[in-house]
């Protein structure tokens, strides 16, 4: 059944391994090769989408870095202002809310404590609509919404999420191509493509999963480890981040790469593994002098990028390949290798993957 681990050894690695088939439900009867369907998110979202002149998203955890994706996502591609914030923070300020600003909270469980207050704060601030992405049918946050998306990922168990936060990342790419629909704008042929062939590269970076659990031994021993992205893979960075700190308790910070020699540089040296998200976008040559800066100081970088940007292992470089992703998708398709690091990391130190210590997997009190 749905709550049994199966083949493998935690449900974390079931649930990683389910993200293929997870996508693709999430997917399921909700766009075609040339359209996205409006309606997917109710009858009311087309007039509310076409009156969104700005969206705030509200979320905890891994549900908040969901978030920071889709706002890279609905600027580019919607052409839509986005605020991000953590529920904990949002709901004990006094926003500002512009006519015409959309409503979003993220969650798994749709029970979290300090995302629930902030739908019912936000119901009083004079929204268009508000809406939530989640993965549990008939939560608190699904019925107090006007308008709600499921992300079909199924019983998630693992305490650490992971086909949770790639689903909610269907979600916002629906909603960025919704948006962007209900506004009158041209649909985005390529994106749609991509969404579809998803769920077969992800099944081929699930395939390198023997190399990353090799990779993953030059981290049981380390006590910090750093994580570098650009533009929409900062916020992958900081997921690979928490995903280490929480099961394997190892140290983990994620930086916008720009902002290395703002500090964390000063951290670097031969201790210190940095971790680097490197698709083929237009931050590539960026981000690769930022990784001269590191191999200047002596750090160990293991690099997750594109074939085609011709980084190569060297002494102090590992490089993991992954396949060409149209520039949209590769946040997603980027996920799963850290997620798979991270699980491996633990394991190799024997912590409780599932139920790491004093972490609980909805946390319905403040
Ligand atoms: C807890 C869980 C996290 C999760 C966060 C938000 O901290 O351990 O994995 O991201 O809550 O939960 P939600 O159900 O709102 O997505």
């Amino acid at each position: 059944g749905a709550a049994s681990k199966g083949e493998y050894r935690h449900y974390m690695l079931k649930e990683i391994f389910e993200q293929p088939k997870v996508i693709e439900a999430a997917l399921e009867g909700r766009m075609s090769a040339s359209s996205v369907l409006v309606e997917s998110f109710g009858p009311d979202a087309q007039a509310l989408f076409q009156k969104t002149r700005q969206v705030h998203i509200i979320a905890c955890g891994t549900s908040y870095h969901a978030g920071l994706v889709a706002r890279y996502w609905l600027e580019r591609y919607a052409g839509v202002p986005v605020q991000v914030e953590v529920a904990s923070e949002y709901r004990y300020r006094h926003p500002v809310v512009p006519e015409g600003t959309l409503f979003v909270t993220l969650s798994q469980s749709g029970e979290t404590a300090d995302t629930l207050a902030a739908l019912r704060f936000a119901k009083t601030l004079g929204y268009v609509g508000t809406l939530a992405i989640c993965n549990v049918p008939g939560s608190s946050l699904v019925r107090e919404s006007d308008m709600s998306l499921m992300t079909r990922a199924g019983p998630e168990i693992g305490v650490a999420s992971t086909k949770a936060f790639t689903t909610q990342l269907i979600a916002l790419l629906l909603l960025t191509l919704s948006v962007s629909k209900a506004k009158g704008q041209p649909e985005q042929p390529e994106i749609l493509a991509g969404l579809q062939a998803l769920p077969s590269l992800c099944q081929q970076v699930l395939g390198l999963d023997a190399q990353i659990e090799a990779l993953s031994q030059a981290f049981a021993e380390k006590h910090h480890a750093l994580f570098l992205g650009r533009g929409a893979h900062y916020p992958i960075a900081l997921e690979g981040a928490l995903k280490l700190k929480e099961i394997s308790y190892i140290h983990a910070e994620a930086y916008p790469a720009g902002e290395l020699k703002h500090g964390p540089l000063a951290l670097v040296d031969s201790e210190m593994p940095v971790i680097s998200v490197a698709p083929n976008d237009e931050l590539l040559e960026k981000l690769k002098s930022n990784l001269q800066e590191v191999r200047a100081r002596g750090g160990q970088l293991f690099v997750f990028a594109d074939r085609k940007v011709g980084i190569s292992a060297q002494e102090d470089i590992r490089v993991l390949e992954l396949p060409e992703v149209h520039e949209a998708l590769a946040p997603l398709l980027y996920t799963l290798p850290l997620q798979l690091l991270s699980y491996h990391v633990a394991v190799l130190k024997g912590t409780d993957v599932d139920q790491p210590r004093n972490l609980a997997k909805s946390v319905t009190v403040e």
